[in-house]
């Protein structure tokens, strides 16, 4: 087995997790306004979901930013000598992308290792096997992003390259962003790197249809959030009963998806021992995906301790890859 599963998420922690899942239901739905966070759609269907999206025509950010790594890893590459490298991935993705950046390491011998870390053992599963082959070793850490990035930082040598790729930073308000950039500072040595990516602002309507896709795969992603809460939470939605809605928000300057109730109903969580009432139009909402300025950009990176090494962008502007220092005092 080429991958760890950290003890914080082993069988023994499920109960735990179901806890802490079960809370953010209680709390979201008993809110005013009803919301619940976007990180509950990753059980392994979830990511299979999201790999699915990955691969649809209006979903433009991962073929912007497959363009942005294929036109620019030697110059990403070049910024990196031949000192032993540790890759850690933040979100394993179906690791497509970040072969791409892979390969050009290691045929430009920097002696490298590559670190996926995703909270689906699934997700960790598929890296590991599909890069298994490669001539670089991979080793994969099943876990929440920060522990295993720290149990990464104390068991692999390496200078780091950590990958936050595809504008999952997206889904974190401001607040949460520095904090998270902050942890990541806190837990990397000076000189290691970071490679960040940010979805653009752009027009509206390719935002939109990006995120209200055709074959309503996006539908399917946001309702499976209903499925994961029958299935361990007990709870019996009925999912033919809420309706994907996704929007832009320009006061805020992000997508937002929600599940909209298309009928006054009252849904029961065993494990809450508690009904939940939705009257007819009630809206949950899901997701936050921000989208971004260039000197956004520069603000995050300047107030979390790092400094622009270099901005990769696609041909239209609409995606950066943006590659960032430590800097220690
Ligand atoms: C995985 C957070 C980058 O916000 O674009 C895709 C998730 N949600 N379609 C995004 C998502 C709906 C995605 N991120």
């Amino acid at each position: 087995m080429n991958y760890k599963v950290l003890d914080s998420i082993k069988n023994s922690d499920e109960d735990a997790l179901k806890e802490q899942f079960s809370q953010d239901v209680l709390t979201g739905f008993t809110s005013e306004k009803k919301y619940l966070s976007s990180k509950y759609f990753y059980d392994d269907k979830g990511s299979e979901l999201f790999v699915k999206i990955t691969d649809l025509e209006e979903y433009y950010p991962t073929k912007a930013e497959e363009e942005i790594l294929e036109n620019n890893k030697q110059k990403i590459v070049s910024h990196f000598n031949t000192q032993k490298l540790n890759v850690v991935e933040l979100g394993a993705g179906d690791g497509h992308k970040t072969k791409l950046l892979l390969d050009e390491l290691f045929n430009n011998d920097v002696p490298l290792e590559y670190n996926p870390i995703d909270i689906s053992e699934d997700a960790i599963k598929g890296v590991c096997e599909k890069l298994n082959k490669d001539d670089f070793e991979t080793f994969g850490i099943v876990g929440e992003y920060i522990p295993a990035l720290k149990w990464a930082n104390k068991n692999k040598e390496g200078k780091k390259l950590v990958l936050f790729l595809g504008s999952n930073i997206g889904n974190f308000s401001l607040h949460d962003s520095l904090v998270f950039l902050r942890t990541i500072w806190k837990n990397l040595s000076k000189d290691d790197h970071i490679l960040i990516g940010f979805d653009m602002k752009k027009d509206i309507n390719l935002l939109i249809n990006a995120y209200n896709d055709d074959k309503g795969v996006t539908s399917e992603f946001n309702l499976n959030v209903l499925n994961r809460m029958n299935n361990e939470l007990g709870a019996n939605f009925v999912i033919g009963s809420f309706q994907h809605f996704g929007t832009y928000n320009p006061n805020i300057g992000a997508m937002e998806s929600y599940l909209i109730s298309t009928k006054s109903q009252t849904v029961r969580v065993d494990y809450l021992e508690k009904n939940f009432h939705f009257d007819e139009f009630e809206a949950i909402h899901l997701e936050y995906s921000f989208k971004y300025l260039q000197k956004d950009i520069e603000y995050l990176a300047k107030e979390t301790g790092f400094e622009i090494v270099e901005n990769f962008s696609d041909k239209k502007g609409h995606f950066v890859d943006s590659l960032w220092r430590v800097i220690k005092e």
